[in-house]
């Protein structure tokens, strides 16, 4: 069944009408195109703040209303696992596509119900600004209506995988984006895949895709964060993330992403195609409370679902700075052998971190490389791990993660490297504890 509303055809038809009444726009972007949020004009804000505020009193009036904010966050909730006997479309194949489905189902819900047939979720574009959107902080607005408990600082470069010590990674934007192959075969080689595992099997561990552990994850903690006595904010557990109106633009931003990604042919020629993946149904509650059908094939079908984006580069303009070295005890370091270094543009080397232990509260870590000897202060960063709060045990989805080291290891020349786990901020609780069964480098 096609998803409900004006297909976009018909409202490019509608456009020269509504360009005309449009506050001068950058160029002449097509309205129906998902915006940076920082590049709003005032009154596709406004219209966006209106219907999400308008389903925030349908909840307040009555929580179980289909056609209120809270019913509609129950949508996410009954997909990450959360309640008896629900999907789990978390730490999978299914995590882009059934995300980016329920960002379309989402904007048709938002249109029908603000009578705004032009309007589009915008992305918040993390790469670039580091900080929340000001449009999700103003004090009053519907998009601020959220319990957040984050630090007050910017997202480091690691925690959005901007890995600036590898100029391969860096030029990426998000090293997320080196996956080759959109699909995992298991867990040795779901953090190199795009989409994640094809079949993930409940009795097993599950695994995230590179993408959905960082900086997918990485920055759900961030936003929800920790309070002092442990109470964690919205998007810092899946069954409350989707509360969060700044959940629609982050997910908007990783499925800005995965366009990114997939417009390289080669890249998208690996999304599966067996009918197993393609005919999988993923029902939505539509405002009064009927299923809708949304397949697979569908979000495959850009077009369709108009997942169409203003730009699809991760940066908007310059990359910011570089970051100041994270001022924090590392919760742990371990000295580890660096084999013989491979030639340049062979085989590349890998941190391993196994057996990563699940702990009481979410945890946002940063992994970094310094000589044994060497001022910690001058580290570098590899990379980042974060876990949230899951219901169910073990607790953090991943309990491996593999960093290319390759360029780190190059510059510090040593036999010998020192690595540390250092914790990220996330509020005013205390960072939990790090633990692993096993740390080693090796080829990969
Ligand atoms: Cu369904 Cu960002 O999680």
């Amino acid at each position: 069944m096609p998803l409900p509303g004006p297909r976009r055809r018909d409202l490019l038809a509608a456009l020269p009408a509504l360009a005309a009444a449009a506050a001068p726009a950058p160029a002449a972007l097509p309205m129906m195109f998902r915006q940076d949020v920082t590049l709003l004009a005032p009154d596709r804000l406004a219209s966006l703040e209106a219907a999400i505020g308008e389903m925030q009193r349908r909840s307040l009036r009555d929580p179980d209303d289909p056609a209120g904010w809270r019913a509609h966050a129950l949508v996410h909730a009954r997909a990450c696992g959360a309640a008896a006997g629900s999907a789990q479309v978390h730490g999978s194949r299914w995590f882009l596509p059934w995300h980016r489905a329920f960002l379309a189902v989402t904007e048709r819900k938002l249109r029908a119900i603000s009578g705004d047939p032009s309007l589009c979720l915008p992305y918040w574009n993390w790469s670039t600004d580091r900080r929340l959107p000001a449009a999700f902080v103003r004090p009053g607005s519907p998009l601020a209506r959220a319990t957040r408990h984050g630090p007050d600082r910017p997202l480091r470069a690691t925690e959005v995988d901007h890995l600036v010590h590898d100029p391969d990674l860096a030029r990426l934007g998000v090293a997320a984006l080196a996956a080759r192959a959109f699909q995992a075969s298991g867990a040795h080689d779901v953090a190199a895949s795009f989409g994640g595992l094809a079949r993930p099997d409940p009795s097993s561990v599950r695994g995230r895709s590179r993408l959905e552990g960082i900086p997918h994850a990485a920055v759900h903690n961030h936003v929800g964060g920790v309070a002092a006595d442990g109470t964690p904010g919205d998007m810092t557990v899946l069954a409350t993330a989707a509360l969060d109106p700044l959940f629609l633009a982050h997910h908007a931003n990783l499925d800005r992403l995965w366009e990114r990604w997939r417009s390289d042919p080669a890249r998208r020629a690996t999304e599966p195609h067996d009918p197993g993946f393609t005919a999988q149904v993923f029902l939505f509650p539509w405002l009064d409370g009927t299923p809708l059908a949304v397949t697979v094939a569908e979000t495959l079908d850009a077009d369709g679902q108009g997942s169409a984006y203003d730009r699809l580069h991760p940066f908007r303009g310059a990359p910011p700075p570089r970051d100041p070295p994270l001022d924090a005890t590392p919760l742990t370091t371990r000295l580890l052998a660096v084999p013989a270094l491979p030639a340049r543009g062979g085989q590349r080397l890998a941190l391993r971190i196994a057996g990563i232990l699940p702990q009481d509260r979410p945890m946002s870590v940063e992994i970094a490389l310094s000589a044994p000897d060497g001022d910690p202060g001058l580290a570098t960063p590899v990379g980042a791990f974060a876990c949230g709060r899951h219901p169910t045990p073990p607790g953090c989805p991943d309990t491996e993660i593999r960093l290319d080291v390759t360029a780190a290891l190059r510059r510090l020349g040593t036999r010998t490297v020192a690595v540390s786990i250092l914790p990220l901020s996330l509020g005013a609780a205390a960072p939990a504890p790090f633990g692993s069964d096993a740390m080693d480098i090796l080829p990969v």
